[in-house]
């Protein structure tokens, strides 16, 4: 890695929240976290820390990216202090484990973001495989990326518009929560739900995509009978498998299964 949270490079910050980082390691119950004011991306920083034996469930902040990354390639906004933009490193027990890692981390973010509000009313969505919506609109994403046995799981979660808008290719789809909801969030009360429920879910690792978690992402699957594209497939989404594939049901009545891609709704609701 190459540039500002590579090898020797220490983190920039003390405090983060208006907390000493030691605090929230305690309260938290995890074993490090680094905040720094930027860096490229806060998944290549956890990716070093995944590669020099970092312990599991570090986690890595940064008020800004100059580089953040969304999924299949995509840039990924991450302007300062207006949203969190957060890694963690975490030791999957196994590939089906790491496999459903990404479903866990958006069905957590779902979760946290309604526990914490407290603003009641607010409902979020979940897009395969872990895109969280409101309103018709992408407020958060999530990168898993592995790393020898480990993953990154990168969170990006916008609070606030960015200072100058979302920029003009992606105005009508992204949003935030509190450009939609007219109301403060606290980063820090989110992070830490999102560690809690995350850790819930995934430790000890499932196996399976099914029981209590299935039936929550169910209740939330935004796409759950759209008409989708994914690649070359199209079909009608109809759900996610005990594996983690999302369903498609195609037109010459067989059955597709989605491991991974970009999914586009055909239809517009
Ligand atoms: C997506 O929806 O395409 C995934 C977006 C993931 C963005 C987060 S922000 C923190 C972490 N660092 C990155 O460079 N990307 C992820």
């Amino acid at each position: 890695m190459t540039g500002r949270g590579g090898a020797g490079e220490l983190p920039d910050r003390t405090h983060w929240s208006g907390e000493p980082l030691a605090v929230w390691e305690a309260l938290w119950g995890i074993p490090a976290l680094e905040a720094w004011s930027t860096l490229p991306s806060t998944n290549d920083r956890a990716r070093h820390l995944a590669r020099s034996g970092g312990a599991p469930w570090s986690v890595v902040v940064a008020d800004h990216q100059t580089a953040g990354r969304g999924r299949a390639g995509a840039r990924w906004v991450s302007e300062p202090a207006v949203g969190l933009w957060v890694s963690v490193v975490i030791v999957p027990r196994s590939p089906a484990h790491a496999g459903l890692l990404p479903l866990l981390a958006g069905t957590a973010l779902v979760r946290a973001v309604e526990a914490v509000g407290p603003h009641p009313g607010v409902r979020l969505g979940l897009k395969w495989p872990n895109d969280v919506w409101l309103d018709g609109r992408k407020v958060a994403g999530i990168l898993c990326e592995a790393v020898g046995d480990r993953v990154v799981v990168g969170m990006g979660l916008n609070l606030r518009d960015p200072a100058g808008g979302f920029p003009p290719d992606l105005t009508a789809r992204a949003g935030s929560l509190e450009g939609l909801t007219e109301r403060p969030w606290s980063p820090a009360a989110v992070l830490g739900r999102w560690l809690k429920e995350f850790r819930e879910l995934s430790d000890p690792g499932p196996m399976r995509f099914e029981g209590r978690v299935a039936d929550f992402w169910s209740e939330r699957d935004i796409l759950h009978g759209r008409r989708v594209r994914v690649g070359a497939l199209e079909g009608v989404a109809v759900g996610v498998r005990a594996d983690g594939a999302l369903t498609l049901a195609r037109d010459d009545g067989s059955v597709a299964e989605v491991r991974a891609g970009h999914v586009e709704w055909l239809d517009e609701s």
